[in-house]
């Protein structure tokens, strides 16, 4: 099935991710792309309507990304959001120039005033706190262009051509410390693109399975399956669309959480698919030691995860395909965009450059987080299973900083199962999005009974997020951490120094790698 299609085209702001899931939260489908994209594949997409995102460039400069004019031509409405508004106002003939320090530079939460005569604002009080972050200012507004929202400093806050269905804000409508911001967003996909909201997930699951089974036929299919939330549903999907054409192959890289590989183990082979597990825990440690840097175990592990499918396959026999529970967060963070990349995902950015499949499918390459989760929940997965808190590919890897050893890894794994096992006892896992231990890679002095000790230094991260992309750090109350604390430091050899970590994200990320 068809759906009406939004394009959000990408000029490096960093919060296009939230454009994209809060256009789908409001039942429009949405893809993410990039700038440079040549307009025939633009149009060919057949959008209802284009919202260009903010970014960190100005566009009077040689290099700024540009579009090209014909764009403003095809007649679909334009909202632009920060550089995409400075960017239609460049093209279609107004002026931006740097913004004076005195004058109309705006950072932060910024009131702004609003003609509630605009279909942006229908509705809306005709006053509200927008979040600004731009350095420069739209000297002049092109021809046809009216304003329509202004602040203190900045006449033009908010354009609009009503004809054409071209509008454009400074400030960013999709944080949430923009007032009525997701009601601007909604506002500009009901009332200016005449969206009928058609992007349900029970639509999704049967074209996705229809899909599959066109591009499958009869080939065969090879499922990376690591037992977190994203693989589980792709093999949902998958053992739908194509039952036992399917084999699933769980690797246990030996950098799991403790029990966790006899866990998925029990919990898949219950399922009627074919389930595979392959220990290969010595292979992964090999190729792993020494190694310090990042970046490097993200790209060692993901390329072993592929050496160890290849491997299967062979086993199988003919295998086409390998799949993975790709989702769209990975695609982004891993620099398929214009965003910076931050982490290579061990099955994105970590992917080798040959893979001996002939192509890999990524059911769920498209979805978000929060759609997975839905999609999850309407192939009938079981509740444990959709709401878990996610696991990173790279397990363990990624949380023992510096080099890593069976040892670091089994002491991590003792420590990490306690931190869980307390944070559950106390019922804090309900408010928690993602919580686990981290083996730094600092020794510090302590005191044990009467003896010194120069034992390594643990860190506890817990955090609170909707999309994983921002997060704060979870207030846990202190007596729930200071038990964890004595317990862990008591009972698991090798640590004697706990400490909480208080960073958000940004600046910092979740993992600690
Ligand atoms: P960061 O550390 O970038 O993590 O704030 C955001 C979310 O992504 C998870 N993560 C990964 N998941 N493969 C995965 O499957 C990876 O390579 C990877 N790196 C980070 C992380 O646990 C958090 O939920």
């Amino acid at each position: 099935m068809e759906h009406e299609l939004v394009l959000i085209l990408d000029f490096g702001g960093q919060y296009n991710q939230l454009i994209a899931r809060r256009v789908r939260e409001y039942g429009v489908y949405c893809e993410v792309k990039p700038y440079s994209t040549p307009l025939a594949e633009l149009r060919a997409m057949n959008p209802i309507g284009i919202i260009f995102t903010g970014g960190p460039n100005s566009v009077y400069l040689e290099n700024a990304p540009r579009v090209e004019e014909e764009l403003f031509t095809w007649g679909i409405p334009i909202l632009g959001i920060c550089y995409g508004c400075q960017l239609m106002a460049h093209t279609l003939g107004g002026q931006v120039v740097p913004a004076q320090e005195d004058t109309a530079r705006e950072y932060g939460k910024t009131l702004t005033y609003y003609d509630t005569n605009c279909p942006l604002f229908d509705g809306l009080p005709a006053q509200g706190i927008s979040w600004m972050s731009h350095g420069d200012y739209m000297a002049k507004v092109p021809a046809g262009f009216s304003l329509v929202g202004h602040t203190e400093m900045c006449p033009n806050a908010a354009i609009a051509d009503q004809t054409r269905g071209f509008y454009g804000v400074q400030y960013h409508p999709e944080v949430n410390h923009t007032e009525h911001g997701l009601t601007m967003l909604r506002n500009f996909l009901y009332k200016v693109c005449h969206a009928s909201g058609d992007w349900t997930m029970g639509d999704y699951c049967k074209s996705a399975i229809a899909a599959i089974r066109e591009k499958v036929g009869d080939g065969k299919v090879l499922l990376a399956l690591s037992g977190g939330m994203d693989s589980s549903v792709a093999a949902a999907l998958l053992a739908e669309a194509i039952g036992s054409q399917l084999t699933c192959v769980f690797v246990d890289h030996g950098l799991m959480r403790l029990n966790e590989g006899d866990e998925v183990e029990a919990a898949f082979s219950k399922w009627d698919l074919h389930f595979v597990r392959v220990n290969a825990e010595t292979r992964f440690l090999l190729k792993l030691a020494g190694e310090q840097e990042p970046e490097r175990k993200r790209k060692i592990i993901g390329e072993e995860f592929i050496r160890v499918f290849e491997e299967e396959a062979k086993k199988i026999g003919r295998v086409d395909f390998l799949a993975q529970g790709t989702i769209y967060p990975d695609v982004i963070e891993s620099g398929a965009g214009e965003a910076a990349a931050i982490k290579s995902h061990h099955n994105v950015g970590g992917l080798p450059d040959f893979v001996d499949f002939q192509e890999i499918i990524e059911p769920l390459r498209m979805l978000f987080k929060d759609d997975v989760r839905q999609l999850g929940r309407e192939l009938g997965l079981p509740e444990y299973l959709v709401s878990r808190q996610p696991f990173p590919g790279p397990g363990l890897a990624i949380r023992i900083i510096g080099d890593i050893t069976k040892e670091k890894a089994d002491t991590l794994r003792l420590a990490d199962a306690i931190f869980r096992e307390e944070i559950a006892k106390a019922g804090e896992d309900q408010n928690l999005n993602q919580y686990f231990a981290v083996l730094t890679n600092t020794r510090s002095v302590g005191v044990m009974g009467d003896g010194r000790t120069y034992d390594y230094t643990l860190a506890l991260r817990a955090v609170t997020t909707s999309d994983f992309m921002t997060a704060d750090w979870a207030r846990i109350p202190y007596d729930v951490l200071d038990k964890i604390s004595v317990r862990i430091v008591n009972e698991v050899q090798g640590i004697n120094r706990i400490v909480y970590d208080i960073t958000s994200k940004p600046p910092a990320t979740i993992e600690f790698e």
